[in-house]
């Protein structure tokens, strides 16, 4: 039986899926490339805008989805792989989930960051090209196509596959989770609040998202 908990509040659920939809719409532009490459740079810009967003919601949001949450010691990863875990790990980001979600986020920031410097020495740049040197546009290019897109690519394939260990060894729907919010969980534990508040405290964040995104992106304009 158990009890209902919500564990993943509005802004986080909205935050991954359009994060989703954003990732593979930029694997296909970044492959078609042509002037599709004009939508891929627009979507890549976007995704910077959730990423900080996501950095800001971690530090400043709410009850699961703050990084105090999910950062934990060695020691608890041990723990959680001998399966003795307390039940507060094992509400949002378990301590090898964690993981996970730090190194996607990483991989994202750093392929988004060598995208803004990339130059295919032909029609397409990044907007910071203008203010990079000329070795920091060559690591950043090549980091780009040839390095960066494998450790997101990989990442991505790593956390699916995940997801349907935990469904079919585990039975635990971590999916369905993250689209209604809500789990299913042995004994009470603090919920994530979703109130009008909330939204609010997430719309204004976004907006300051937005408004770094500009400052970034509007660097290397003349
Ligand atoms: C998570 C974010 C991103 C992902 C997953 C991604 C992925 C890709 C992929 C798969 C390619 C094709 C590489 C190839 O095989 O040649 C590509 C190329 C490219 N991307 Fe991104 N990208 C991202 C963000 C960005 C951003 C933010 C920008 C700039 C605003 C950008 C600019 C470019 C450019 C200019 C190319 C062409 C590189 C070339 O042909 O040499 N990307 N990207
Ligand atoms: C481009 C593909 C994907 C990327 C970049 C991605 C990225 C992420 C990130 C960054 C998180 C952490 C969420 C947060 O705390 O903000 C996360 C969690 C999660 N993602 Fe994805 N994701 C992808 C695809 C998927 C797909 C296809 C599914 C479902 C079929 C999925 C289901 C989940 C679930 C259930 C969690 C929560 C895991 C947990 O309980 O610890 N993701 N994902």
């Amino acid at each position: 039986m158990g009890v209902r908990v919500r564990v993943w509040d509005l802004p986080t659920r909205v935050f991954h899926w359009l994060l989703v939809i954003s990732v593979v719409g930029l694997f296909i532009t970044g492959n078609v490339g042509g002037w599709w490459m004009d939508w891929h740079m627009r979507i890549g810009i976007f995704v910077l805008s959730l990423l900080i967003f996501r950095v800001l919601w971690g530090l400043l949001g709410d009850t699961w989805s703050r990084f105090s949450r999910f950062v934990y010691a060695p020691a608890s990863l041990l723990t959680y792989l001998r399966g003795q875990s307390p039940l507060l790990h094992r509400v949002g980001h378990t301590p090898l989930g964690a993981l996970s979600v730090f190194a996607l986020l990483l991989a994202l920031l750093l392929q988004v960051a060598s995208g803004l410097m990339t130059d295919d020495a032909i029609f397409f740049s990044g907007p910071l090209v203008p203010v990079a040197s000329d070795p920091m546009i060559a690591w950043a290019s090549r980091y780009h196509s040839e390095l960066g897109k494998f450790f997101v690519m990989g990442l991505v394939i790593l956390h699916v596959l995940a997801l349907v260990v935990y469904k079919l060894c585990f039975k635990q729907a971590l999916v369905a989770a993250m689209i209604h919010g809500h789990k299913q969980l042995p004994g009470p534990v603090p919920e994530a609040s979703d109130g009008w508040h909330d939204l609010l405290k997430a719309a204004a964040l976004y907006a300051v998202s937005c408004g770094l995104t500009y400052c970034i992106v509007t660097w290397g304009a003349p």
